[in-house]
């Protein structure tokens, strides 16, 4: 695995490749590397894919009060975890390199960025948009790979793509959990014992939820009654909702491109889930 900071040599290994005829896989991430960002690593490479990761901690993609700061960055242990894995490329970048003095442009999707965490963390879809447009295009792989944890940012990616004509297909990964339910995420690592405890509640709520709604339930009251369920047990919820998988936009009739939404604090992290309801 070679390990590279600069745009001009991923372009140069990229163009070596694609004279080989090789295909190309891409996984971007912000590194703090776990089995569920290896999981879409594994995917590239079943597909047959010569594999790059990115590993870039995006400033523009945190509100002012959030971790950009105290983000885990752990990036020998990331490329000892992606190198056992079999990676080919890792591309590890500079905010120098990626915003260099004069940067102006941001990627704007309107819309869908418009609930669940678009409404609770202003900006960040503009950052994540905007970071990702930058290394679909400097990348230029075949298929790139985002998990469904963060099915919101999956569905803005597959936006922008489509709406900027970039040729790169999007391939969604499941969500990969801990044995209790919990999503793998970087930000597990925040959580203290205690809260590691309580932190599978998040899935278990939206589970028993899919199936009172499944059973006909009222949905306001339901998402309502659950919410404060979390609340009761050391949560803060940001949302909990039931959306169009693709739209994000709230439903309140069981419709069956529905889809569960939560997002909680607890302790010192703020964490993501979804599941389906059908
Ligand atoms: P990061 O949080 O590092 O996640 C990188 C990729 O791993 C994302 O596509 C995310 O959905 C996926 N992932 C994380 N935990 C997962 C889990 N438990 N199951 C399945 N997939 C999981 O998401 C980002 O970085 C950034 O926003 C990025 C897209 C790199 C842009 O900066």
């Amino acid at each position: 695995m070679k390990t590279v900071q600069s745009l001009k040599q991923c372009r140069e290994i990229v163009a070596t490749w694609r004279k080989e005829g090789a295909s190309i896989g891409f996984v971007p991430t912000m590194g703090a590397l776990h089995d569920a960002h290896l999981s879409l690593v594994r995917q590239s490479l079943r597909d047959g894919h010569k594999t790059i990761v990115s590993v870039f901690v995006n400033p523009k993609q945190f509100g002012p009060n959030e971790d950009y700061t105290t983000y885990p960055r752990v990036l020998d242990a990331d490329a000892e975890l992606l190198r056992g894995a079999g990676v080919h490329l890792l591309f590890a970048p500079t905010v120098e390199e990626m915003y260099p003095a004069g940067f102006a442009t941001h990627v704007h999707v309107g819309g869908l960025t418009q609930f669940l965490c678009g409404a609770t963390r202003s900006g960040h879809f503009e950052g994540v948009a905007t970071v990702v447009t930058k290394l679909l295009n400097q990348v230029q792989a075949d298929a790139a790979y985002f998990g469904e944890k963060d099915w919101q940012q999956l569905q803005v990616i597959k936006r922008l793509t489509a709406d900027l004509d970039i040729a790169t297909r999007i391939i969604g990964v499941p969500i990969m959990r801990e044995d209790d339910g919990l999503a793998l995420s970087s930000r597990n690592r925040y959580l203290n014992a205690n809260d590691r405890a309580k932190a599978p509640l998040l899935n278990i709520t939206l589970r028993s939820l899919a199936e009172d709604i499944l059973a006909g339930g009222d949905i306001a009251a339901l998402l309502k009654t659950a919410a404060h369920g979390l609340n009761e047990n050391g949560f803060a919820v940001d949302y909990l909702e039931f959306a169009d998988a693709r739209l994000l936009s709230p439903l309140r009739n069981l419709d069956k491109s529905g889809r569960l939404f939560v997002a909680a604090r607890i302790g010192g992290a703020r964490l993501i889930d979804n599941w389906p309801v059908n």
